[in-house]
C-alpha cells in the first residue's frame, strides 16, 4: 500500500520548529525568529496586534528569512463570511465538485486522480461565489481563474531562495496576474472592498483550502478503514498538516514573551502544526498524538481548533466557516467511496505545506454502513 511522508520526519524549517521545545518563547537562531510555543503565549501574540504586527510583505510571509522587520502598513481586517455566504460557497462547492470527477473520467479515464489538481477548480469557484454572491456564473468563473493564476505565479516568488529582484521575470508574471485579477474585480459594481483587498481574500482563501482538501484526501486514503464524522475527519486533519502550519508577527517595540525579552523588529513565529501536538489541547493517549485518529474528537471534553489553526485575534481567518464547510462536504464524498494513494505523498514546504503529488484513484462507491 502507498503512504505519506509523516510531518514528524520532515527536514527543513518544519523538523527545526517540530523539534523546538515546546514551551515558553523559544530562540530559533541566535538573533530569533522566536518561537511561541505554549498555547497560551501563541494567543497572546496573534491577539495583540499592537505590539505584535504583520510582516509588511504579505505575499512573501512564506520566507521569514527575508523578513526585514517591517510591518504591514495600515491594520486592514476582513469581515468573517455570513451563513448565507458559506451556504451559496457550499452549493457551489458541491456542484463543481462532482463536475471535476465527471470531468477527469471523461478526459482521462485511465489516470489517477491528482487532489492538488482536482481541488482548484471547485474550490476557487466556491470561494469566488461566497466572496462575491452577486455576479453572474460567468464573471464568478472569469474571477476564479484569474485568481488561480495569481495564486500559480506567486509560488515561484514566494519558493525564491532569495527574494526576487523587483524587475526579475518571476515579480513581472505575478505582477501581470496580479493586475488582471485586480483589473477584472475593479469592473465590477458591488465590490465591499478594494480590488486590492478581495484579490487578497480570494487568494487566500483558495490555496489553503486546496491544500487542506488534499491532505484530507491523502489522510483518508491511507486510513480507509476509518470512516469517520466527517467533521471529526477535517478537524484530525487540521492537527496534524494544518495548511498554514506556521504565521509569522513582528514586533512593533520592545516586548516580554515568556521569559524572554525582544527587541523592536524580532521575528515571532506561531506554529498551528506545533501547537496541535500539545497534549493539553488534543484528546486520546500523549504517545500518539502523531498518529491521524478523527475518532479522538468523540471526546467532547476538548475542544477542536484550540491549536489555532484557523489563527486567532483580529487576523483570524474570515473564511473559517466556509473553508471548514469545503472540507466537510469533502469528506463526506470519500466516506460514500473507496480511494486509494497511486503514488507516495511527500511534502511540499514551498508554501505552508501540501502533499505532493497526491494521487488517488477510486475503486467504487462504499456501501452505506
Ligand atoms: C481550511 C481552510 C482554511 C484554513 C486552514 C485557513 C487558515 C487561515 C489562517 C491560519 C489564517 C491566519 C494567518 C495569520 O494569522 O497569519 C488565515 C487568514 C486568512 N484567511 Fe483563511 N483559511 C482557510 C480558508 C479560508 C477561506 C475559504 C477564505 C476566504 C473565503 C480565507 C481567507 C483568509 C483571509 C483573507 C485571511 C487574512 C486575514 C487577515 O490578514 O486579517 N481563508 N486563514
Amino acid at each position: 500500500m502507498m503512504h505519506m511522508d509523516s510531518v514528524e520526519s520532515a527536514d527543513g524549517r518544519l523538523g527545526a520548529v517540530l523539534s523546538a521545545p515546546r514551551s515558553g518563547a523559544v530562540p530559533l537562531g541566535r538573533h530569533g525568529p522566536w518561537l511561541a510555543a505554549s498555547p497560551a503565549l501563541a494567543r497572546s501574540v496573534l491577539t495583540d496586534p499592537g505590539s505584535y504586527d504583520f510582516p509588511g510583505d504579505v505575499s512573501r510571509s512564506g520566507d521569514l528569512s527575508g523578513s526585514t522587520g517591517d510591518t504591514r502598513s495600515g491594520h486592514l481586517t476582513f469581515a468573517a463570511l455570513t451563513p448565507a455566504q458559506v451556504s451559496t460557497g457550499t452549493t457551489v462547492f458541491d456542484d463543481e465538485w462532482r463536475a471535476a470527477l465527471a470531468d477527469h473520467v471523461r478526459s482521462a479515464p485511465a489516470e489517477a486522480y491528482d487532489a492538488m489538481v482536482l481541488l482548484r477548480r471547485p474550490v476557487a469557484r466556491s470561494t469566488v461565489a461566497a466572496v462575491l454572491p452577486g455576479l453572474s456564473v460567468a464573471r464568478r468563473d472569469d474571477l476564479a481563474d484569474r485568481s488561480l493564476a495569481w495564486i500559480d505565479s506567486l509560488a515561484p516568488v514566494i519558493a525564491a531562495a532569495r527574494p526576487p529582484r523587483r524587475w526579475s521575470r518571476v515579480r513581472r508574471s505575478e505582477r501581470d496576474a496580479r493586475f488582471a485579477l485586480e483589473d477584472a474585480l475593479a469592473a465590477t459594481n458591488d465590490l465591499a472592498a478594494t480590488p486590492a483587498e478581495v484579490a487578497t481574500m480570494l487568494a487566500a482563501g483558495i490555496q489553503v483550502p486546496i491544500a487542506a482538501g488534499a491532505w484530507l484526501l491523502a489522510f483518508l486514503a491511507v486510513h480507509p478503514t476509518s470512516v469517520a464524522d466527517p467533521v471529526h475527519a477535517v478537524w484530525e486533519t487540521l492537527r496534524l498538516t494544518p495548511p498554514t502550519w506556521v504565521t509569522a508577527r513582528v514586533t512593533t517595540r520592545e516586548v516580554a514573551l515568556g521569559a524572554e525579552s525582544l527587541p523592536a523588529g524580532a521575528v515571532v513565529l506561531v506554529s498551528p502544526l506545533l501547537l496541535g501536538r500539545c497534549p493539553d489541547l488534543v484528546p486520546g493517549d500523549p504517545d500518539g498524538l502523531a498518529d491521524f485518529d478523527p475518532q479522538r474528537w468523540r471526546d467532547p471534553t476538548k475542544r477542536p481548533g484550540a491549536w489555532l489553526p484557523f489563527g486567532a485575534g483580529p487576523h483570524a481567518c474570515p473564511g473559517r466557516n466556509l473553508g471548514l464547510a469545503q472540507l466537510t462536504r469533502l469528506a463526506a464524498w470519500v466516506n460514500a467511496h473507496q480511494i486509494t494513494l497511486s503514488e507516495h505523498v511527500s511534502i511540499d514546504q514551498s508554501r505552508g505545506i501540501a502533499p505532493q503529488p497526491c494521487r488517488f484513484t477510486v475503486a467504487g462507491r462504499r456501501e452505506a454502513p
